[in-house]
């Protein structure tokens, strides 16, 4: 193979961009005129209901006190409205040279960027912090005061908005990736280092997931993915079991090998724990679907567009990796497996075919009724295997699984199963909370008889179109899962974004990392 054609960067843990606290205000700083200061951000609330006045924040009023300016009075002649992810820039001037003037800014820094923040709930205090991030992309350091309010949450909210919104996005090495974001962002405030660690690792988990499905599939081969993540893992306090080709075969694994077998690049299984240092008994297995690209198979998917952008539909074994690492990095009390079927769904001479029966690990049979039905199928056999070895309290599945889904909620919502009232709860308020949000579907009893099959236990699809293609999918993966209480979530839609909406970037977007990870942390 020509080695140009080849990209030989590997995909680790991303660097973000700094953020750092420091005691004080803007009238007590002591740095902010020593020239080391590109920018100040200060934050402006929406003008309450039955009112007009914008609101200044603190950090507005002590910056008009220092710079002997009204910030609040040079919004409103901007008609600033102080919605959340709006920002007003104020470019201060300098003297004439030789003018002999001063000016009552002299030293400080020119730049005043004045950040709207809405209501000051969490979802505008993250619209605040990624407004942000892309006004100060290119700028050196930049000193804030919009943290919004006075609980360490909000800080959180705000931080997790700025980084998420710095993301570089992944590109081939060599390549401009357009300008940096700002080299440090200064938090000034009460001591807020924990919020900053907690939104920086959740962003990063987002970063990483985000990086991986950007990886084009010719390099992002299922060998190389499972690589990535043993070597994140070993950095980490992660152990990981791994069966390859032949070996899958030999342990059972036969859905897996079965929808590998159409690549020249053979699939891998991986099995990555964490176990809390206190041995608890509760276990958590996660399970992600990690097709590094997806033709289809046989059953090639029509219109051809709609292959473009299947190199994404590993997305949930990214993101089920990074809440296991999230779940060790924020040390949860409780064992977090996850399960991670990795295989690229290609067409060739030992493709698996419509019409074929395959026997699942745990013994059940399943007619293909189209091949391109393959995350539910590599998906079966780590739900088995999960019920048989893992004795799981229970089971979490996340998975790019059907274009019906993304056809129901678009990108604002990823599609939320469950045999569980309770879970479903705690999902949706994992999900209102991280603002991966997440819309909480039914199972429909009725609709088993499209998975019904005359010759085994199950088919892939119904024989005749039924409908309801989301809820079909996630009831053939409530077959596998026995009675163990189980959550699925299928990410088609808010997987990939088509363009820019605040914290959210363009392309892939990591989602379900952060809620997840969230939902771990509070289980
Ligand atoms: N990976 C796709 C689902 C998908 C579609 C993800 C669009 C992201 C965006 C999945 O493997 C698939 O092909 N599903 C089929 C199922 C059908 C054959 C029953 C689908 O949704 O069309
Ligand atoms: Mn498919
Ligand atoms: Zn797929």
């Amino acid at each position: 193979m020509n080695a140009k054609s080849v990209v030989t960067n590997g995909v680790g843990l991303p660097a973000l961009p700094l953020v750092t606290v420091s005691p004080g205000t803007i009238q007590t700083c002591t740095f902010l005129d020593d020239q080391s200061v590109d920018a100040i951000a200060v934050g402006v609330g929406a003008p309450v209901f039955g009112d007009d006045e914008l609101q200044p924040r603190s950090g507005t009023v002590h910056a008009s006190a220092r710079y002997r300016i009204d910030l609040a009075e040079l919004a409103e002649r901007a008609h600033f409205k102080a919605a959340a992810g709006t920002t007003h820039i104020v470019d201060l001037p300098r003297v004439h040279r030789g003018s002999g003037a001063v000016l009552p800014w002299q030293g400080l820094p020119l730049r005043i960027v004045i950040v709207g923040v809405g209501t000051g709930s969490d979802a505008d205090l993250r619209k605040a912090g990624a407004a942000l991030a892309r006004v100060s992309r290119g700028l050196g350091k930049v000193v804030t005061t919009v943290t919004g309010r006075s609980d360490d949450r909000g800080t959180a909210h705000f931080v997790e908005g700025y980084l998420l919104s710095a993301y570089q996005p992944w590109s081939i090495a060599g390549r401009d990736p357009g300008p940096a974001p700002a080299d440090e962002l200064v938090l000034l405030g009460p001591n807020a280092q924990e919020a900053v660690d907690v939104a920086t690792r959740h962003s990063q988990l987002t970063w990483l997931s985000r990086d991986l499905a950007a990886v084009p599939p010719n390099l992002k081969t299922p060998n190389w993915l499972a690589n990535q993540f043993e070597k994140i893992a070993a950095s980490a306090d992660l152990t990981v079991r791994r069966w390859d080709g032949g070996e899958l075969e030999q342990a059972g694994f036969t859905t897996i090998a079965a929808v590998g077998r159409g690549s020249q690049n053979p699939p891998v299984f991986l099995e990555v724990s964490y176990v809390p240092a206190q041995a608890s008994e509760k276990h958590v297995v996660l399970v992600g679907k990690g097709v590094t690209f997806d033709t289809g198979g046989i059953s090639i998917k029509r219109p051809r567009e709609s292959m473009i952008d299947m190199k994404t539909d590993m997305t949930g074994a990214a993101v089920a990796f990074s809440a296991v690492l999230g779940a060790a990095q924020s040390k949860v009390g409780h064992r977090v497996t996850a399960l991670l079927p990795i295989v690229e769904n290609h067409f060739g001479k030992d493709s698996y075919r419509p019409g074929d029966i395959l026997t699942s690990y745990g013994g059940t049979t399943i007619e293909i009724g189209n091949t391109d039905a393959e995350g539910r199928l590599i998906m079966a056999d780590a739900l088995e295997y999960a019920v048989a070895e893992l004795e799981p309290d229970l089971i979490v599945d996340v998975a790019t699984l059907t274009g019906a889904a993304a056809m129901t909620l678009g990108a604002s919502h990823g599609a939320l199963f469950t045999n569980d009232s309770e879970l479903a709860n705690s999902f949706l308020a994992a999900g209102a909370e991280t603002g991966e949000r997440l819309w909480h579907m039914p199972l429909t009893p009725d609709y088993a008889v499209g998975l019904e099959s005359q010759i085994a236990d199950v088919r892939n699809i119904p024989q005749t179109p039924l409908g309801g293609g989301a809820t079909l999918a996630a009831m053939f993966l409530e077959s596998f899962v026995s009675k163990t209480p189980w959550v699925h979530l299928d990410i088609a839609g808010p997987s990939l974004s088509a363009k820019v909406s605040h914290e959210i970037n363009k392309g892939p977007t990591g989602f379900g990392a952060r809620v997840i990870t969230r939902f771990l942390e509070t289980w």
